[in-house]
């Protein structure tokens, strides 16, 4: 494996610099175990990734990660690292999901530690779609959205190929058998992410709530190979056994870069032009939307992943 590739696979750096892709706001590739190949995290998983976690989250709390906030030049850049690398955590939060869905029910697992772990992961995705939805409407309708028409005329979300091990989930068809106290938080997690989605649409796409919901019921059933392969070059993600450590790292990097954009430049950054000087954000997602809660939320879900934190 050449070196540009073992770096983007290993844990990010200790200082709070940004130290993802070569410069504020690059990309990394991500690469991930092929959809059809189990993956569970190491149990328990390895004591440098935790320790890179605690030193992640030292920082945060210390208010030692940031870069110079983005100027109105580079905002085309911001919000576009912020649409792929969101969608990087994003199918990484599937994967997690769909890993502890699986080990429900396992009678080696902890069952009310993965109850209460589920929950949060989908609090994490709720987190990730609203910051991957922060764009202006002008810079995801010029720039963003042609990009995934170029790709395919009808480039869609449900073309990932980690999605369906989670889709019934976030349907809501069948609440997985967490433990009872556990119930309620979780179905009102799931409502709370399709909520967000449909507003997340709303907001950036004149008629994007209406389309959302208008979804094919089932369309993993007649999808041709060929689009999971697209959705995976357009969003710069690979398909190779990598390890449980390497995914996590993976994780972390990005974990690390998104914290320090939000640190640096908030939720909304003040260079941006929005159709109103602060967007109005639906009530709903006022748990979610401070810069802080942000935050908390994403370093959250990796101290779970890394095992550092134990809910
Ligand atoms: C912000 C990051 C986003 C992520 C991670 C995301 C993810 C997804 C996923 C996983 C699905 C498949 C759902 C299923 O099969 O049940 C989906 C579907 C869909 N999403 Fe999103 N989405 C995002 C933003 C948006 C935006 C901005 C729009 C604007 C219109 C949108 C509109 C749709 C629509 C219309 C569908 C239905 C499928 C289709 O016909 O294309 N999403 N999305």
């Amino acid at each position: 494996m050449n070196t540009t590739a073992a770096l983007a696979l290993s844990l990010p750096g200790t200082s709070g610099m940004w130290d993802f892709g070569d410069y504020p706001y690059a990309l990394e590739p991500l690469t991930l175990p092929p959809p059809g190949v189990a993956w569970l995290p190491e149990e328990p998983p390895a004591d440098d990734l935790r320790a890179a976690c605690s030193a992640l989250r030292d920082l945060a709390a210390a208010g030692d990660l940031g870069v110079a906030p983005a100027g109105e030049d580079e905002l085309e850049r911001l919000f576009w690292f912020r649409w792929i690398t969101g969608h990087h955590i994003s199918s990484l939060l599937w994967r997690l999901l769909a890993a502890a869905l699986d080990r429900l029910g396992s009678p080696a697992a902890d069952q009310a530690e993965l109850s209460r772990v589920i929950p949060r992961y989908v609090r994490a995705y709720s987190a990730m779609l609203i910051y991957t939805g922060s764009s202006t409407q002008a810079i995801y309708n010029a720039t963003i959205r042609p990009s995934m028409y170029r790709i395919h005329s009808t480039f869609s979300g449900t073309w990932s190929a980690d999605f369906p091990a989670v889709r019934s989930l976030f349907r809501g068809r069948r609440v997985p058998p967490v433990t009872t106290a556990e119930r309620a938080a979780l179905t009102s997690e799931i409502e709370l992410c399709h909520r967000i989605h449909l507003d997340v649409a709303a907001k950036l796409v004149t008629n994007g709530r209406s389309l959302l919901q208008h979804l094919v019921d089932n369309p993993a059933a007649h999808q041709p190979r060929v689009w999971s392969a697209l959705f995976d070059h357009y969003f710069l993600t690979s398909r190779a056994p990598v390890s449980a450590h390497e995914v996590l790292s993976q994780l972390l990097r990005r974990c690390k870069a998104v914290a320090i954009d939000i640190a640096s430049n908030g939720l909304y950054p003040a260079a941006a032009a929005y159709e109103s000087s602060t967007p109005a954000d639906p009530a709903a997602w006022a748990e979610l939307t401070g810069d802080q809660e942000l935050i908390d939320i994403v370093l959250g879900a990796a101290g779970l992943a890394t095992g550092l934190i134990r809910p």
